[in-house]
């Protein structure tokens, strides 16, 4: 099989606040090949903007990868360690390569600039191509993202877009110079469901006709159904497992994923009747165990979770980080 586009092992984050060093990644590791899409999951405050950022190369300036290994296969098969790369590497990266789309687009749009200005400075960045032929590209990206009557849109400013136009602008800014790996941290949140929806089939869409690959971050396990190949289930910062979708919602077997599984509202469900959430607490950053992160809240835990665990093969495309993985959990 070839390199995957994307293969974090053991990443670790640190971030210095008041005078102290907090680890918010410990132990991220998951694989995303050529071509697929792969959702990252987690509760709130469980590392996965800050994975992204880290692969971004934008980590706040308080936050610092300590250790681990970012690989990132570009186009021409060249393998990058982000970890290691320059700044100039990871502008030459950064929009060519690989591109992010945020939660919020007002906030990486500029206020100042017209839509058209925007996509097209991407372009200025990170092509040879001439005024005209910048804007006739950025107005085929508007038509790709759906955009209506995008000859008179692209001189829009953000603000006179509605939300779901902006998020559109958003993929178009994003897509322009064709990335080979793109990162989408909650696209869709900010959304209703009716434009949530036809954003998703857009990037769907757009994935088969340009090939490229997803990191998709969500905490909606409704849309990872919808969008993932694979799934990374992250938890206080670390991954603890790996697997194909179907896999891991056939046979979740870690705890925790089970107990995320387990809060997902289902159809026909009895409304009213309480969902099933997992009891207790995250640990905090500055007071993680030494074991399991997961051990205080889990039913099965036992001596041995004290001690350091690691994600290991469980099955086919499947990894997990969890001791009694095989003997399943009564009840969870
Ligand atoms: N600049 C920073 N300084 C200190 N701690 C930070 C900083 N940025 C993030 N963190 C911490 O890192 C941890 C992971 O945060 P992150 O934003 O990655 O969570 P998340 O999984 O994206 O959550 P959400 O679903 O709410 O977006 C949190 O505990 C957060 O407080
Ligand atoms: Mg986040």
């Amino acid at each position: 099989m070839s390199e995957p586009v994307l293969h974090v092992s053991d990443l670790r984050v640190t971030f210095r606040a008041r005078n102290r060093a907090v680890t918010a990644l410990r132990d991220v590791a998951f694989t995303l090949d050529a071509g697929r899409t792969l959702a990252l999951v987690g509760e709130s405050g469980s590392g996965k903007s800050v994975s992204s950022l880290a692969i971004m190369g934008l980590l706040p300036k308080n936050g610092s990868v300590s250790g681990g290994s970012i690989r990132y296969r570009g186009s021409s098969g060249r393998v990058t360690e982000i970890t290691a790369a320059s700044e100039d590497e990871m502008r030459a990266l950064r929009g060519a390569e690989i591109a992010m789309i945020f939660q919020e687009p007002m906030s990486s749009l500029n206020p100042l600039f017209t839509v058209g200005d925007q996509i097209g400075e991407m372009l200025l960045l990170h092509s040879d191509l001439d005024a005209a032929s910048r804007r006739k590209r950025v107005l085929d990206m508007l038509e790709l993202v759906e955009i209506p009557a995008a000859a008179s849109r692209i001189d829009n400013y953000p603000h006179e877009l509605s939300g779901g136009m902006r998020q559109r602008v958003m993929i178009a800014l994003a897509m322009v110079c064709n990335p080979k790996l793109l990162i989408a941290d909650e696209p869709t949140t900010a959304l209703d469901v009716t434009i949530q929806a036809q954003i998703l089939d857009l990037m769907r869409r757009l994935q088969k006709e340009l090939g490229m690959s997803i990191l998709f971050i969500t905490h909606d396990m409704g849309v990872v159904a919808e969008m993932a190949d694979d799934v990374a289930v992250m938890y206080a910062g670390a991954v603890v497992e790996q697997a194909g979708a179907q896999e891991l919602f056939h046979r979740p077997s870690h705890p925790y994923t089970r107990g995320l599984l387990h809060s997902i509202p289902r159809p026909g469900r009895a409304e009213g009747v309480r969902l099933q959430s997992i009891p207790g607490m995250v640990p905090p950053l500055h007071a993680m165990p030494t074991g399991c992160a997961f051990a205080p809240r889990c039913a099965r835990a036992d001596n041995i979770c004290a001690g350091p665990v690691a994600l290991r093969d469980f099955a086919a495309n499947h990894r997990v980080a969890c001791f009694h993985a095989e003997h399943g959990v009564a009840g969870v």
